[in-house]
């Protein structure tokens, strides 16, 4: 059944689903890479589509910006559509100082100043993590696509403008890159007992004030698309 912000009918999604910010990236990737794609929801613009990659049907579907948006999405997606596993594809700021424009990043776990854990009421705090079985496959994606890659932390901030200027503290503890969407998309999987990860591509260095063309976003973020679609069709 419809849910208030997607129109796919149970069944019309896959078990396994990319999810890039801008729905205008998921129907590039629908077009440029899925056999037979039909798209399946235009609520908000929230573009998502099905089709096959390799035979092995996926979804493409977008998330929009930030962890509020991310956390409706994906939660729906795992919840009332049975989805498995999403792996979220966007673009990361680097942190760390050996992570360089245009390298991948794939988040293990994501470190957070959002309050989206709060909800669980736990006594303590909560770490969010990427699934093993996601995280593995990407890294042999990546190792057999010889991309340059990073796998650890990621911090997911609720702030793109951020008063605080805070990169510098979370640099310290060997964060890697900056975005704003996995810790929330990280949750929900953990609370679903479903799948998630996030692979990112550095688009910019904040604190070297350093950034990709819009042209070199789309080359590199090809690059990241095929690590995501070989782990979609190997787990
Ligand atoms: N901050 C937050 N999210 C981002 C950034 C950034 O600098 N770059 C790409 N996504």
């Amino acid at each position: 059944m419809p849910t208030p912000h997607n129109n796919a009918e149970k069944g019309q999604i896959a078990k396994t689903v990319l999810m890039p910010g801008d729905p205008l990236r998921a129907k590039f990737i629908a077009e440029n890479y899925l056999d037979s794609p039909v798209c399946y929801n235009e609520v908000r613009g929230m573009l998502g589509y099905t089709g096959t990659y390799k035979g092995v049907p996926v979804s493409v579907q977008g998330s929009g910006m930030g962890m509020p948006s991310i956390g409706i999405y994906s939660w729906e997606l795992f919840n009332e559509y049975d989805v498995e596993n999403i792996i979220r594809v966007g673009t990361a700021g680097s942190i760390a100082d050996n992570v360089g424009l245009r390298d991948v990043i794939i988040g293990m776990s994501a470190s957070t100043n959002s309050a989206y854990a709060s909800q669980y009421r736990l006594p303590g705090t909560y770490a969010p993590t990427a699934s093993w079985k996601l995280l593995s496959a990407a890294v042999k994606a990546a190792e057999n696509k010889g991309s340059c890659f990073h796998v650890g932390n990621i911090f997911s901030s609720d702030t793109f403008y951020d008063d605080a200027n805070s990169l510098a503290q979370w640099q310290k503890m060997g964060v890697l890159g900056i975005e704003m969407e996995a810790a929330a998309l990280y949750m929900n999987a953990a609370r679903a007992g479903k799948n998630a990860l996030c692979i990112l591509t550095v688009s910019d260095c904040p604190l070297k004030g350093l950034s990709t063309s819009a042209e070199e976003r789309q080359t590199t973020f090809r690059d990241m698309m095929e690590i995501a679609l070989e782990t979609a069709v190997n787990v």
